[in-house]
């Protein structure tokens, strides 16, 4: 197979993958397969506003970026917001949809969802204000943040995990508990001219909770490309908190270290083995790459050891683009044989004969 052949089924190889892990709109959403309307709903809110194209700043490229992942977390929250599609989309995936769809009109275009939700203007810009600071004031349960160990092939391929969690849920509990309380200063009069001024606390009448622990499956989707140190979340699945909302679970990535490959960024680095003969009288050879497919590698001269060739595209899918992939490395060890008999040294010797006469 030559290179060209060889690039096309590559090619083909990714669009698979990447057909694979096409995302979910649960995991774009950040929230479990289960989620309640509501929690969908101030998921949607915050990534929205947190990915929305006027609020993103930076490099053409994280604009960019920032845009892709507005249009597909208002995607998925078209669909996830509306019972019937989202019955199908549970069901049937995105094709099901698909067909769904070719009956009604489409919906609206991601900026129309936005607006729809909130109304119009962009909150927290000029008329709006207000709005965040009023969600930053909210107080939060703590994020439950764990390490995710993943091997190197899953980072290439995607892979999908199925955790079992232990959550504490508020549930009511008997009588009534202080709530909502605020502290207030109150000045009393204490006599003419003398007033003194004290702290008191306010507080309503709630519901008493107790905490009883529930067990939830959890999926979670490692996606090809995904960076060592990534955070997959799980929006509000973390600590829960009296009167606030909970705080989010993280799992970070963690890559396992690969006998045989190292990554670097997006490309990939390998050691490839090749004895003196190949090396000085140059070699095609074939390597398994993560998933198996064969990575081949060649040289019609001299090698050297420590030589380094590039197999471009053969590095890891980059996770915004699964389509493309950095490069590998393979570099080169020289097998040197242990020992040579007096009759095969001659035999070196003379056909190397004159060569290193300037050395
Ligand atoms: C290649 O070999 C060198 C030297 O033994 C080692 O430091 C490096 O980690 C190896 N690289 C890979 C990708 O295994």
């Amino acid at each position: 197979m030559d290179r060209k052949q060889f690039s096309q089924l590559l090619l083909l190889l990714l669009t698979t993958f990447s057909a694979l892990a096409a995302k979910d709109f649960y995991d774009i959403l950040q929230v479990p397969k289960g989620a309640s309307d509501s929690l969908i709903k101030r998921s949607y809110r915050k990534l929205a506003l947190q990915y929305h194209p006027d609020k993103v700043k930076g490099t053409e490229e994280e604009k960019t970026a920032a845009a892709k992942r507005f249009a597909e977390i208002s995607h998925a929250y078209e669909v996830l917001s509306d019972d019937e599609k989202r019955r199908i989309y549970d069901r049937y995936g995105e094709e099901g949809l698909k067909q769904h769809d070719q009956g009604g009109g489409g919906g609206g275009g991601a900026a129309d969802i936005f607006s729809q939700f909130f109304g119009g203007g962009f909150p927290g810009f000029g008329g709006f204000g207000g709005m965040g600071d009023e969600e930053e004031q909210t107080p939060k349960g703590d994020d439950v943040r764990v390490d995710l160990e993943v091997t190197l092939k899953d980072l290439y391929l995607g892979h999908q995990f199925k955790v079992m969690r232990d959550k504490p849920v508020a549930k009511p509990a008997p009588g009534k508990r202080k709530c909502n309380c605020r502290n207030k200063v109150v000045t009393r009069q204490l006599g003419p001219g003398m007033f003194q001024q004290f702290q008191q606390q306010e507080c309503q009448e709630c519901q008493n909770i107790k905490f009883e622990r529930e067990t939830e499956t959890i999926t979670i989707s490692v996606e090809s490309g995904m960076r060592n140190g990534q955070e997959i979340v799980f929006f509000e699945e973390g600590e829960p908190l009296l009167d606030g909302e909970p705080g989010d679970l993280k799992f970070i990535v963690r890559t396992l270290p690969h006998k045989r490959f190292q990554r670097d960024g997006n490309d990939l680095k390998y050691n490839l083995t090749i004895s003196l003969v190949d090396a000085l009288t140059g070699f095609t050879t074939e390597f398994e790459h993560l998933d198996g497919h064969k990575v081949k590698v060649e040289a019609a001269g001299v090698t050297i050891p420590g030589q380094v060739f590039k197999v471009e595209g053969e590095g890891m899918p980059l996770f915004d683009h699964p389509n493309k992939a950095g490069d590998l490395y393979a570099t080169i060890t020289v097998a040197f044989p242990a020992k040579l008999s007096e009759a095969q040294k001659d035999a070196v010797r003379k056909v190397f004969k004159g060569m290193h006469d300037e050395l």
